[in-house]
């Protein structure tokens, strides 16, 4: 299997390319130039291709060929970074190439997920502040979600709670709308969501969802099991 990892150079990016290459997989990763040698510890394993990830030739040119994507939809600057990396993919990886995106709990797909008072107000004021400075423009990734999900590709949009580093605890459970009580402790270990990612590759049951992820020993997920 040969996929394409965009944004590997990234925290997720990197955990994804390890997930990827303890499969066996043929790894092929897109970075902005300066972060090339954030992948020194895979170069003899991997095929770097440096540029922007919303730069449409360099996509083109790093999916080819691949039977899957993982894009790390990251919302930098106010210039549709997400967007057009969103675009380029689901332009140009091959028709039958499985698609899997990441971003946060603020992007709904149905309008059916339920927001605590205190996460809504988070993303509003976290957002408008990053939005403000020109550093992070999180509409970009609501417009980036909303051409993915009005495509008949074979996506998958994976949603991340909150995040913390540490040693794997295995697969993630996952639920279709935030504000279901397996959700509720939001949080998951980074190297899980990124496991998430690459088993949704071969994982078929997800095409066309849009996962919303917690770590399977979180306190809910637990309580979860146990009931
Ligand atoms: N952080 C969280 O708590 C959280 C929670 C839920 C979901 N998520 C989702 O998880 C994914 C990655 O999150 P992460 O926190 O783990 O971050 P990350 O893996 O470090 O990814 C950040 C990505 O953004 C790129 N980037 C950084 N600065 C940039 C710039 N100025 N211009 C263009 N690209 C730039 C990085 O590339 P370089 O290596 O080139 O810098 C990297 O590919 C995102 O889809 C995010 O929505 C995150």
């Amino acid at each position: 299997m040969k996929i394409c990892i965009i944004g590997a150079s990234g925290k997720l990016g990197q955990y994804m390319v390890q997930h990827a290459l303890d499969r066996g997989y043929e790894v092929v990763g897109v970075c902005r130039e300066e972060s090339v040698p954030k992948l020194d510890a895979f170069k003899d394993r991997i095929a770097i291709i440096p540029g922007r990830t919303n730069n449409r030739e360099v996509i083109a040119r790093a999916v080819e060929g691949c039977d899957g994507v993982l894009t790390v939809l990251a919302a930098w600057g106010v210039d549709d970074y997400a967007s057009g990396t969103a675009q380029a993919v689901l332009d140009f990886a091959p028709p039958e190439a499985r698609l899997i995106f990441s971003c946060g709990w603020h992007i709904t797909r149905d309008g059916k997920d339920v927001y605590s008072k205190r996460f809504k107000l988070l993303v509003a004021i976290a957002g408008w502040i990053a939005k403000a400075l020109r550093l992070v423009d999180l509409d970009d990734q609501v417009e980036s979600c909303r051409r993915i999900f009005a495509s008949d590709r074979k996506w998958t949009v994976v949603r991340g709670s909150n995040l913390e580093e540490g040693e794997s605890q295995g697969l993630p459970v996952w639920s279709r709308h935030v504000g279901d009580p397996i959700l509720e402790s939001n949080l998951t270990r980074r190297i899980d969501f990124a496991l998430f990612m690459v088993e949704a590759l071969t994982d078929d049951s997800l095409i066309h969802e849009a996962p919303a992820i917690v770590g399977c020993q979180s306190p809910s997920a637990l309580a979860h099991a146990r009931a």
